[in-house]
């Protein structure tokens, strides 16, 4: 049977249980260079275009990055990196390493539409799509950690991605598989952050 609104009880718990128990995995956490299937990735994308958005203007794009794509956009990583701190510590190979087990980067960008809705109204749209990507990634059994593109660097990222645009860089997801499967974390309480009026 096929969930339907409105849901059950034990259905909204699972999904509650799914958002409150998602965690970040770093990338040297990641393992096997496993992806999800296109079945759950058609889900998991579509879940960043099921996001509040203000004017409905759908400013989220994303390029993916996986199978024989990564190891350029690795050494592109590094080139960006040495360039911006010649005495980086890691050689090429050494830095390479830390991603061996991401099976896919989505790199996220914003596209800004002039108009009434402001630019920062639409960043904060787009991430609501990567958190909304975050969450399905964990639910599925993967692993996906959030960085960020520093905006000194757009251009180079840009160049290698072949965009000649203006899209707004926001950051990065990478995805793999967690070699830590029980990883947990303890949270915030909710009580320090809300004041009853
Ligand atoms: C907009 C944004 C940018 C981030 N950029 C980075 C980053 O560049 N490097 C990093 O290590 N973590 C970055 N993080 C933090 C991690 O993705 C992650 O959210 C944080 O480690 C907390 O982990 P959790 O998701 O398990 O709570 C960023 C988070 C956000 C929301």
């Amino acid at each position: 049977m096929s969930p339907r609104y409105p849901y059950s009880a034990s259905q909204a718990d699972t999904a509650s249980h799914i958002i409150n128990a998602r965690v970040s995995v770093l990338q040297t956490k990641m393992v096997g260079q496993v992806v999800p299937s296109d079945a759950e990735l058609e889900n998991i994308f579509q879940s960043a275009l099921a996001v509040a958005d203000h004017g409905q203007l759908n400013p989220a794009r994303f390029v993916v990055i996986k199978g024989d794509k990564i190891a350029a956009y690795i050494d592109k990583m590094y080139e960006v990196k040495t360039a911006a701190n010649p005495n980086f510590a890691l050689s090429q190979a050494e830095y390479a390493k830390n991603f061996a087990g991401v099976g896919m980067f989505i790199v996220a960008f914003a596209a800004i539409q002039p108009g009434k809705i402001q630019p920062y109204e639409q960043e904060w749209s787009v991430a609501a799509s990567i958190q909304n990507m975050l969450n399905l990634f964990y639910a599925y059994g993967f692993a996906a950690k959030w960085n960020s593109m520093h905006k000194g660097k757009e251009a180079e990222f840009k160049s290698f991605l072949q965009l000649d645009n203006e899209w707004v860089p926001m950051g990065y997801l990478m995805v793999g598989k967690s070699a830590d499967t029980a990883k947990a974390k303890a949270r915030a309480t909710y009580k320090d952050h809300f004041i009853n009026f």
